[in-house]
């Protein structure tokens, strides 16, 4: 396994944690041969030292979380840094968190007054979920998710339903989606080619299968589909790129949905 987390041979992010479903994240949250990164799917090049630089992305796209008093729903929270530093800025703010996730990833976060956990699949599995709903919530998070649901359910059930929980002026992140079709145009620049002989140590071109389908991979159209199906429902849309220094930001986008 390469130790540059912006490798692009793809072997890193599609051999060992390739494919991971819900079930597989709550085996991963169990076995303690595995580190935090680990038990989210990444290396751990891919995310330690990079997840306060990655949360202050999401807090520079989702304003209301900025503000205090608010209602925010993480939806996959994982077990990382990340939903650490969304806790203890959920305290400082004195918003009121609901975490949702796998009871093995929660049980590792730690407790606070502010924040309820609960343990399911989103939208089907979690019931415990509408009793803490009321009128929503004025920030969802939904970090590198996406791509995990894509794989087992309809992703726009998924985001409709995620959309319902939103109140007015709430955002919705939709956030690190791996674009394969954003990995191809890079791969087919100048910059791209160059990246890839510098880091592979080669003189050859890398491998752009603009032509096939991919299964399982998120794509432009499924992006610009989720775009153009959150603004027919009478919400604002947009892609988003993630800031240069973020590990993945070659090939992973965010969309943000706002409820007008
Ligand atoms: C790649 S990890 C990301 C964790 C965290 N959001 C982060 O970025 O650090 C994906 C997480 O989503 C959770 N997950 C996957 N599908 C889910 C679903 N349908 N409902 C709730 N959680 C889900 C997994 O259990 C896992 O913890």
């Amino acid at each position: 396994m390469t130790s540059d987390p912006t490798k692009l041979d793809g072997n890193t992010e599609t051999a060992r944690f390739a494919g991971l479903r819900f079930e597989d994240f709550r085996r991963m949250a169990e076995d303690s041969s595995l580190n935090i990164y680990e038990k989210i799917g990444f290396p751990k090049e891919f995310r330690e030292g990079h997840e306060e630089r990655i949360f202050s992305d999401i807090l520079t796209k989702v304003e209301t979380l900025t503000k205090c008093h608010k209602r925010v729903l993480d939806v996959g929270s994982g077990c990382s840094e990340l939903p650490r530093l969304i806790i203890r800025h959920c305290v400082e703010r004195e918003h009121e968190l609901v975490l949702l996730d796998a009871r093995e990833m929660l049980d590792m976060l730690p407790d606070e007054r502010c924040a309820t956990k609960i343990a399911g699949r989103f939208p089907d599995d979690c019931y415990e979920l509408t009793s803490h709903v009321k009128d929503g919530f004025d920030a969802i998070i939904v970090y590198s998710v996406l791509q995990h649901v894509f794989l087992e359910a309809n992703p726009f059930v998924f985001v409709d339903s995620l959309m319902a929980l939103l109140r007015p002026n709430g955002g919705l992140l939709l956030g690190d989606i791996p674009n394969v079709s954003k990995r191809h145009r890079f791969l087919s620049s100048d910059a791209g080619v160059a990246y890839h002989r510098a880091y592979l140590r080669t003189n050859g071109l890398p491998e752009v299968k603009i032509d096939q389908i991919e299964h399982g991979r998120i794509t432009d159209a499924v992006i610009l589909g989720l775009v153009e199906r959150a603004r027919t429902a009478g919400f604002d849309a947009f892609v988003l790129p993630q800031p240069a220094e973020l590990p993945m930001a070659n090939r992973r986008e965010d969309i943000l949905i706002r409820r007008p």
